[in-house]
């Protein structure tokens, strides 16, 4: 065994290029966030998903993070259609899944629900504020809820990332062409400053290869935007880490700052991928302050890594320290707060705006310049 066994033992493929589109479907129109996870249902990567959910699958991951079958599942995966858009749908009949006018595949309609947003919000997101992101798209999104299983007839494009965005049975098939026995995913939606890089190389230190896998879905306004990072990730890589350990390649799925939620669903995605082990650090896939700074990993830590298939590797708050000269966590460092080099991400966005190079021990270098210069051009949205 070189990879890991996708979640519910197979890797769900529901990809047919090329195929026939049902005649006289009504048309539901896709968002980016749902365009997204029709790409990852049909290509494994959400397995052992394969459609968008009904409301018995709906509810029970809502109330107690399990699929109708029993399976450990963290997020709801939804596709919501209008009120007067739902009128016109018949329970047992396809749709015609589209973006931008662009059929992308296709739905059996197994179910058309009403789902409790308040509840959803506070079960999964533990708040119903709609300042927070991720609740905040939950409530603008339509409000009625489609579930079936889907078909994607084209492929979804990726852009500029096209060459980095690796399905499933890609990655896997780079790790088993690369040997590497075990492979440990990465999770981020940031650039990766040098508590990124220290987790990731300390990781490094005992498994095969790293899989620096950062999300490039929809993000918040004022996180930095994704091909600015992209072009950030490749410079470090190319500059200090050793090439035939790491591999870069997207995650397109859309951000929902769910925190310890979304660190399951991240991890049980990465075993997907091939993937076994999985970078959970401080307040991961959080927003805020509504998630305490080891909440995500408390979560992870309920289940066993058998029921998770995939190993979580945890880490403390790191950071750069004077004193020590090196980068260290209170587990390792024996220095006051005074040693330490600590940027909040918004005093980073803050110095970028003003054109002001955040300090190497926080960032590599290259990675202050390829920032500095989009800020320069342009404040990220
Ligand atoms: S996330 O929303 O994708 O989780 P981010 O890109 O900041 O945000 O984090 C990527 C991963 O690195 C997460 O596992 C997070 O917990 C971890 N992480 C981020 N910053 C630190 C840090 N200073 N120390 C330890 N872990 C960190």
């Amino acid at each position: 065994m070189t990879t890991s066994i996708p979640h519910g033992g197979t890797l769900v493929d529901r990809r047919q290029y090329g195929g026939e589109l049902p005649e006289n479907a009504i048309h539901i129109p896709l968002d980016d966030v749902a365009l997204a996870d029709l790409e990852l249902i049909a290509n494994g990567a959400y397995s052992p998903l394969t459609g968008f959910m009904t409301q018995a699958d709906y509810e029970q991951v809502v109330s107690s993070m399990k699929l109708e079958n029993g399976l450990l599942w963290s997020l709801p995966i939804t596709l919501p259609v209008t009120e007067s858009l739902g009128s016109e749908l018949t329970i047992g009949q396809p749709a015609v899944l589209e973006k931008d006018g662009v059929p992308y595949g296709w739905i059996n309609i197994a179910d058309i629900y009403r789902p409790d947003k308040e509840v959803e919000a506070a079960q999964v997101y533990k708040t119903s504020d709609d300042a927070h992101p991720g609740v905040n798209q939950v409530y603008t999104r339509p409000e009625l809820y489609v579930g079936g299983e889907i078909t994607l007839t084209r492929p979804v494009e990726h852009g500029l990332f096209e060459a980095e965005a690796l399905s499933p049975e890609e990655t896997r098939a780079v790790f088993v062409e690369k040997n590497w026995k075990t492979v440990v995913g990465f999770q981020t939606r940031n650039p990766v400053h040098r508590a990124h890089e220290y987790i990731q190389k300390t990781a490094l230190e005992t498994v095969d290869g790293l899989l620096l896998h950062p999300l490039v879905g929809a993000t918040k306004k004022g996180d930095i935007p994704a091909d600015v990072r992209m072009k950030s990730y490749k410079v470090l890589l190319s500059r200090y880490y050793p090439q035939e350990r790491v591999k870069l390649s997207v995650f397109p799925a859309a951000m929902r700052y769910a925190g310890p939620r979304e660190a399951i669903f991240h991890a049980l995605v990465r075993k997907n991928y091939g993937c076994t082990h999985f970078i959970v650090g401080r307040d991961h896939a959080g927003v805020g302050d509504y998630y305490g700074t080891y909440e995500a990993q408390e979560m992870l830590k309920q289940f066993s890594v058998e029921e998770l298939g995939i190993s979580p590797l945890y880490f403390e708050h790191s950071f750069y320290c004077k004193a020590c000269g090196q980068m260290a966590t209170a587990k390792t460092c024996p220095h006051s707060n005074e040693e330490h080099v600590i940027l909040s991400g918004t005093k980073v966005r803050e110095m970028l705006q003003n054109q002001e190079a955040p300090p190497k021990e926080f960032s590599r270098r290259e990675v202050v310049e390829v920032l500095m210069d989009a800020y320069k051009s342009e404040v990220p949205q």
